[in-house]
């Protein structure tokens, strides 16, 4: 292979705009106008990039009426289909090419003659347009307005009150339980800081709940279970202190080899295997168990995958 040749693939794939020009065509035949149109460039913009892609011979033209229609045409040599794979890879997750495609879905509907609506023009790509909503943090926080209003809920292990203090802000009267003073202390600290919420601190033992049989509607721990002596006491006070129809939900690291853990963060289980804590959920009488695991949360650290554990009691 000639340095020339070489030069060439890199000269013409090195620019992004015809990157993005081609992934564009490669997923519809389009007008100049309608390039135009999309990348938001003037006629003689993209007309010079469309003469370079076609010298390469990555697209062909072809007329239909007064216009020139362009497409890609897949490379046969294996330099060039090389060199595509690596452009296409180097432009994955870039705005400028997701925003395109949102664009050509907004061009293709407005052709109007083949009867598209925008989502029959985008079809299955709509998973990859959506990312432009997909902040995930806000979808969750978006689904917790689901939580009726008043609802009672133990916070067993609470800390400092964080979560006791995001089931407040969405409106649920909050009982927080821990064993330990100098938490409690500093919930109350966060507590009165934020100056809102129904929130009743509570010393006592995940073991021995500070609380009435059927007293809450759902009973929720967060990365408490693996400090505890051993899941089934604490799950089956859980079980006893929500009202029937009432929840347990549970939270925690999935089985693990990350020893440091005990030393650093002082747990005494690392993590639990999904049938431990389902056999302790229907031990304790609940029904309609539920566990999902979670890598995403913790991905790019060096923590193991989490699980959130769901049950509730018979009416
Ligand atoms: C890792 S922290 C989690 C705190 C809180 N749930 C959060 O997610 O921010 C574990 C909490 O469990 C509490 N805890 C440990 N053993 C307990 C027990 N036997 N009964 C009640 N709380 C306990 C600790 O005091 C600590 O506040």
């Amino acid at each position: 292979m000639s340095a020339e040749f070489l030069q060439k693939i890199f000269r013409t794939l090195g620019d992004p705009t015809r990157v993005r020009i081609l992934l564009l065509l490669e997923r519809e035949e389009l007008a100049v106008q309608e390039l135009m149109d999309v990348l938001g460039m003037a006629q003689s913009r993209v007309s010079r990039h469309l003469g370079i892609l076609r010298e390469a011979a990555l697209v062909r033209d072809r007329r239909d009426g007064t216009f020139a229609l362009y497409r890609f045409v897949a490379p046969d040599e294996d330099a060039w289909r090389d060199a595509w794979a690596l452009a296409r890879r180097a432009v994955a997750g870039d705005p400028a090419p997701e925003k395109d495609q949102i664009a050509l879905a907004r061009v293709l509907a407005a052709r109007g003659n083949r009867g598209h609506s925008f989502f029959d023009a985008v079809g299955g790509e709509w998973d990859a347009l959506r990312k432009v909503w997909g902040d995930e943090l806000l979808r969750a926080r978006a689904l917790t307005h689901l939580v009726p209003p008043g609802l009672v809920v133990a916070d067993v292990g609470t800390g400092t009150g964080v979560l006791a203090l995001e089931l407040a802000g969405l409106g649920c009267r909050v009982i927080a339980v821990d064993s330990s003073t100098a938490m409690l202390d500093a919930a109350a600290r966060k507590i009165a800081e934020a100056g809102c919420g129904d929130i009743e601190l509570r010393e006592g033992d995940a073991e021995h709940l500070p609380l009435e049989d059927g007293e809450v509607d759902a009973a929720y721990a967060h990365m408490v279970l693996q400090y505890l002596e051993a899941p089934e006491p604490a799950i089956a006070e859980m079980a006893r202190v929500i009202r029937p129809g009432g929840h347990v939900v549970l939270i925690d690291f999935t089985r693990h080899d990350r020893a440091w853990m005990q030393q650093e963060l002082g747990v005494r289980h690392l993590g639990f295997a999904a049938e431990e804590i389902e056999a302790a959920l229907t031990g304790a009488g609940l029904t309609n168990v539920c566990i999902d695991r979670h890598r995403e949360a913790t991905r790019g650290a060096d923590l193991p995958e989490t699980f959130i554990a769901r049950a509730q009691k018979p009416d």
